[in-house]
C-alpha cells in the first residue's frame, strides 16, 4: 500500500492494490457492500445531498475511505475516491459502463445524441468526425478569435465600475464559442442564450434531484419555461445550420469554422451527418464548450483577488513576456506561471466536479462485485482536495505545479478533464482560451472583490459561483 507516499517529496507514485476500507464488522460489509452511511428510511441521504452536495461528498470520503456505499431513494450510488479505482473505471473498463439513464435522460432533450451523451458505435463515429476540429493548426485560428473577442469584450470597460465577473466570463466565452463554432457574431443574442442555458441547467438539476420524477410534458409553469428555452436554442442552431446549407448550395466557399468542418466531414463509408446529428453535435460543443471555461475564468479572478502575491507574480510574468501587447498561442509555452495558475484554479474549483457512470454488466472493482445498473460517482472536487496527494489542499498555491508535481501524482488524483476514451475533446481549446483571456484581461485591469463578501460554489451541472462574482475594476 502506497497511501503514505510523500508526493511533495520526489517519489513517483506506483499503482497500489490496497484500498482503505471500514472494518469488516460494519453492516454494509456483511451485505457485501462497501461501507457507508445508513441515511433515512426510503430517502437515504437525499436531503443532505440536496442541501450540501459538496459537503456531503467530502464528509463521506473522509468518514468511509476510498470506496463508499451511498443509499439514495431506495437505490445505491458507489462513490470512489482512489486514483487506482478511478483509473479502473475510466481507462481499464469503460466498455462495462455507460453514462446512465439519469444523465442521458436529463441531457437528452438539450444535447440529443451528441458526443457527451451518445454511446457505442454512434459515439465512436461522431468522435472521429469531430476530432479534426480540435487539431493543432485549427487551434491557432481559434486562438486569434479568442484574443480578438476578449479585447472587444473589455473595450467599453472603465476603471471603478463593478462587474459580475461570472456573467462577464459567460458572455465572453459564449461569443467565442459562437464565433469559433459558427463563424458568425451574434453578440446581441448572447445574454438570451446565457439565460436560456442557466434556466435549463437549474431545471434539469432539480429534476435529477427530485424524489419523484414528474413528466416534463405536464403543463406546469416550470415545464413551460423550459419548453420555451429549448425551443429558442433549437431554432437558433437549426437556423444557422439551414442558412449554412443554403450558402453551400448557392456555391459559396465553406467557412473555416467548426460547423463547416462537421458539415463537410465524411465518414469512411462516404456518409455525412444529418441536420439532427449536426444540431446535437453543435449544441453539445456549444454548451460543453462555453459554460465550463467561463466558470473556470470566474473562479480564476476570484482566487487572484484573494491572493495578491499570486496576482503580482502573474502580472510580472505577463509584463516580461508580453510587455503590454496582445498574447498569441505562440506565447503560451513561455507563460509557465499562468499555466500553473490555471491548473490550480481547476484543482480547487473543477468546473466538472463529478463524473457518473452506470454499469452495463456485473463489474468487479475495489474488492467488491457489483450488479448491472450500479451507478458510480467520481468527484474531482474530492480528489483534488485530498490531503494524501496535495499539501495544504485548501490553499491556492500555483507554485505547487512548478516542480514536477504533475509527473509525481498518480494519473487520477488530478483529472479536471476526465480520462479514458471519454476524456474531454475540448481540453486544449479550454486551456488555450483560459490562458489567452487571462493574459489579455490581466494586462489591462485588476479585479477587486467587495470586502466581506463570501463567494460560495453552487454545484449545478457545473461548479458555478452562487450569486455570481461581483468585482470592481482597477486600471493597471
Ligand atoms: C475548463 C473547461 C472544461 C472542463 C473542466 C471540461 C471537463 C470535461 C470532462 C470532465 C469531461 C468528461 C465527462 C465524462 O467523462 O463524463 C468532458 C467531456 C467533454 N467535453 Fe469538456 N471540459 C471543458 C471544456 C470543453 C470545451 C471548451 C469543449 C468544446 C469546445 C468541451 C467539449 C466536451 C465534449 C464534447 C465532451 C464529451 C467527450 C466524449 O465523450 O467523447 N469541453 N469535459
Amino acid at each position: 500500500m502506497r497511501d503514505d507516499v510523500t508526493l511533495n517529496g520526489h517519489e513517483r507514485w506506483t499503482r497500489s492494490d490496497a484500498i482503505a476500507r471500514k472494518p469488516a464488522h460494519s453492516a454494509e460489509a456483511r451485505n457485501g457492500l462497501p461501507p457507508g452511511p445508513r441515511g433515512l428510511p426510503f430517502l437515504g441521504v437525499a436531503l443532505q445531498l440536496r442541501r450540501d452536495t459538496l459537503g456531503l461528498l467530502a464528509h463521506l470520503a473522509q468518514q468511509y475511505g476510498d470506496i463508499v456505499h451511498i443509499p439514495l431513494m431506495l437505490q445505491s450510488r458507489i462513490l470512489i475516491n482512489h486514483p487506482d479505482l478511478i483509473e479502473d473505471l475510466l481507462v481499464r473498463m469503460p466498455h462495462k459502463f455507460d453514462k446512465g439513464p439519469g444523465i442521458k435522460g436529463a441531457a437528452k432533450r438539450l444535447l440529443g445524441e451528441g458526443l457527451l451523451t451518445s454511446e457505442g458505435d454512434l459515439w465512436r463515429r461522431q468522435r472521429r468526425l469531430a476530432q479534426p476540429a480540435f487539431h493543432r493548426q485549427r487551434m491557432a485560428e481559434y486562438g486569434r478569435t479568442m484574443v480578438a473577442q476578449a479585447e472587444e469584450h473589455i473595450r467599453a470597460w472603465r476603471a471603478g465600475e463593478v462587474r459580475n465577473m461570472a456573467e462577464e466570463m459567460m458572455a465572453l466565452t459564449l461569443v467565442i464559442a459562437v464565433k469559433t463554432l459558427f463563424g458568425t457574431e451574434f453578440t446581441h443574442e448572447a445574454s438570451h442564450v446565457g439565460d436560456a442555458v442557466t434556466l435549463l441547467m437549474r431545471y434539469q438539476l432539480k429534476r435529477l434531484r427530485a424524489p419523484i420524477k414528474l413528466s416534463m410534458k405536464w403543463p406546469f409553469p416550470w415545464n413551460r419555461r423550459a419548453d420555451r428555452a429549448y425551443a429558442y436554442l433549437d431554432s437558433l442552431v437549426y437556423g444557422i445550420i439551414e442558412e449554412r446549407r443554403r450558402r453551400r448550395e448557392a456555391g459559396e466557399a465553406p467557412s473555416d469554422d467548426v460547423l463547416s468542418l462537421l458539415m463537410n466531414a465524411m465518414d469512411e463509408d462516404g456518409s455525412r451527418m444529418t441536420s439532427k446529428q449536426l444540431r446535437d453535435e453543435v449544441m453539445t460543443l456549444f454548451i460543453a464548450g462555453h459554460e465550463t471555461t467561463a466558470v473556470t475564468l470566474g473562479w480564476a479572478w476570484h482566487l487572484l483577488a484573494q491572493n495578491p502575491g499570486v496576482e503580482e507574480r502573474l502580472r510580472k510574468e505577463l509584463r516580461l513576456a508580453l510587455g503590454g501587447r496582445a498574447p498569441s498561442p505562440d506565447d503560451l509555452p513561455r507563460l509557465i506561471y499562468l499555466d500553473a495558475v490555471i491548473r490550480e484554479v481547476l484543482r480547487l474549483y473543477p468546473a466538472a466536479y463529478v463524473i457518473q457512470r452506470t454499469s452495463t454488466e456485473r463489474v468487479e472493482f475495489g474488492g467488491y462485485s457489483f450488479p448491472k445498473n450500479t451507478t458510480v460517482l467520481i468527484s474531482q472536487w474530492i480528489m483534488h482536495r485530498h490531503p494524501r496527494y496535495f499539501d495544504d489542499p485548501e490553499k491556492f498555491r500555483p507554485e505547487r505545479w512548478l516542480d514536477g508535481l504533475a509527473d509525481r501524482l498518480p494519473p487520477y488524483a488530478y483529472f479536471p478533464f476526465g480520462g479514458g476514451p471519454r476524456r474531454c475533446i475540448g481540453q486544449g481549446f479550454a486551456l488555450m482560451e483560459a490562458a489567452l483571456v487571462m493574459a489579455t484581461l490581466a494586462q489591462r485591469f485588476r479585479f477587486v472583490e467587495p470586502a466581506g463578501r463570501q463567494i460560495a460554489p453552487e454545484p449545478l451541472i457545473t461548479l458555478r459561483a452562487h450569486r455570481g462574482i461581483p468585482m470592481t475594476l482597477r486600471a493597471i
